[in-house]
């Protein structure tokens, strides 16, 4: 078969390097890729935010499936505008993608299908703001409706702080017309995680859980980024936690899909917080997570294309080996290489060195922001690369990924030393990763 990818970071990397082993897999193409990706499929330039020309390339190159990476896509009605030209893709409508491209439509949905998620009020007015900026006590969390590629969501620890901000974002004055609308809703303290599953609008199947780590610094100090790095352990989630997650967030949310006529098909991710009450959703993704995807995809062992095509087809395939997802026993850990000044602004054009001698120690190096020029391999973005690496345990796995780490290097370059950490704190006899399967 031939596959089209859309996207062209970190995430869509470790799709086209998974796709790439399979044996029904004859040709990949990525629009518009990076270096790394360009090594393993055939890239090609185009407005990936425009379904019609993403449809035109798709009849181009003759694909019999499509992939999308990132979100914006999704949310412009990709899959809707493939559907009506008969071509196979895998993702949620344009309805079905307002789990993430509108925060006030999470939240009423949420709150409509008494899904666990924080108080909130919609806020489209001063008179809004005036009446509720004190509701929900401090800090408080303010988030843009519509997508702002991370920068929509302020933590304000004041009522003066946040009533500020808060007119700011109505005006406009944060992230332009994404913030006309807004959220507001209470802080919920405790530990966030990354719930992901596969569904074909049916039925579904959830991946183990990851943690991503969205602030720059290690011990989650300084601004946020994408995502610093993320691991896959199976112990982040105890058994009675993951049942909870299913019967109380995951299977309410495909119910309520499928009784509003939008059943989900595709990735959807559940940003999670885990409070002394139970988790929590904080927000819908409706796609895999950056960098989470690299994470899952080194440890998935089963082959990824029949699950995306079951998923796109409403019909999972269901029996192993070839149908429930196989993961690979042991944790993952990705690390990113960020630019010189990322999540600012950065320089790019940097050469980097030493990704063969990393992946000869077992990583892999997803390309996230990098170029060919003159033959050269060079940073082209804030984030730059993310090293995965996986191993028995959590301890050694991290300490695989930071020795592949250490091979490498551009000028500049920063990453965080912790990713994982959290996991080693969690690890007891209670949740042993040995023995669990998914
Ligand atoms: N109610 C909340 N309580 C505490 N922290 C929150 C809350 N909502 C969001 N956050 C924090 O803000 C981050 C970004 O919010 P999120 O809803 O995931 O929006 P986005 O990913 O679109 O920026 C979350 O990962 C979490 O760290
Ligand atoms: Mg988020």
């Amino acid at each position: 078969m031939k596959i089209l990818v859309i996207g062209g970071g970190g995430r869509e990397h470790a799709l086209v390097w998974k796709l790439r082993s399979s044996p029904l897999v004859e040709q990949l193409y990525c629009v518009p890729g990076n270096a790394g990706i360009s090594q393993e499929a055939v890239c090609r330039p185009g407005d990936i935010l425009s379904p019609s020309a993403m449809a035109a390339l798709a009849e181009e190159v003759d694909a019999d499936f499509t992939v999308v990476g990132p979100e914006a896509p999704l949310v412009a009605g990709i899959v809707d505008e493939f559907h009506a030209r008969n071509l196979a893709i895998l993702g949620p409508t344009r309805a079905a993608a307002q789990l993430e491209g509108s925060k006030v439509f999470a939240k009423q949905f949420l709150r409509d299908h008494g899904i666990p998620t924080a108080e909130f009020a919609v806020l489209e007015s001063p008179e809004d703001v005036a009446a509720n900026i004190d509701r929900f006590g401090f800090p408080v969390v303010l988030k843009a409706d519509g997508l702002a590629a991370g920068k929509g969501v302020l933590i304000l620890r004041e009522a003066a702080e946040a009533r500020a901000a808060a007119e700011q974002m109505l005006a406009g004055k944060v992230v332009g017309e994404a913030g006309h609308r807004a959220v507001l809703e209470r802080f919920l303290p405790g530990e966030e995680v990354s719930f992901i599953v596969l569904s074909d609008g049916e039925r579904y199947y959830a991946l183990p859980p990851t943690q991503d780590h969205k602030a720059v610094y290690d011990d989650d100090q300084g601004p946020n980024t994408g995502g610093m790095g993320a691991y896959c352990n199976y112990a982040i989630l105890s058994d009675e936690q993951r049942s909870e997650i299913l019967a109380r967030i995951v299977e309410p949310t495909l119910e309520a899909m499928r009784r509003q006529g939008c059943p989900y098909q595709g990735f959807l991710y559940f940003g999670l917080m885990m409070t002394g009450d139970g988790p929590h959703v904080l927000e819908f993704n409706v796609r895999l997570g950056d960098p989470e995807t690299q994470p899952l995809l080194f440890r998935l062992d089963s082959d990824l294309l029949p699950l995306l095509e079951g998923a796109a087809r409403g019909r999972l395939p269901d029996s192993a080996p070839d149908g429930a997802m196989a993961w690979l026993p042991g944790p993952t850990v990705c690390v990113v290489m960020a630019s010189a000044g990322y999540p600012g602004s950065y320089a790019t054009g940097k050469e980097i060195f030493g990704i063969d001698q990393a992946e000869s120690l077992g990583a892999k190096v997803f390309h996230a922001g990098t170029k060919f020029a003159d033959g050269r391999l060079v940073t082209a973005g804030g984030r730059v690369l993310g090293v995965t690496a996986t191993g028995e345990d959590l301890p050694t796995t991290i300490d695989n990924a930071y020795a592949a780490v250490a091979r490498v290097r551009f000028e500049g370059m920063h990453y965080r030393r912790d990713i994982g950490v959290k996991g080693l704190r969690r690890i007891s006899a209670a949740f042993p990763e040995q023995g669990r399967s998914s």
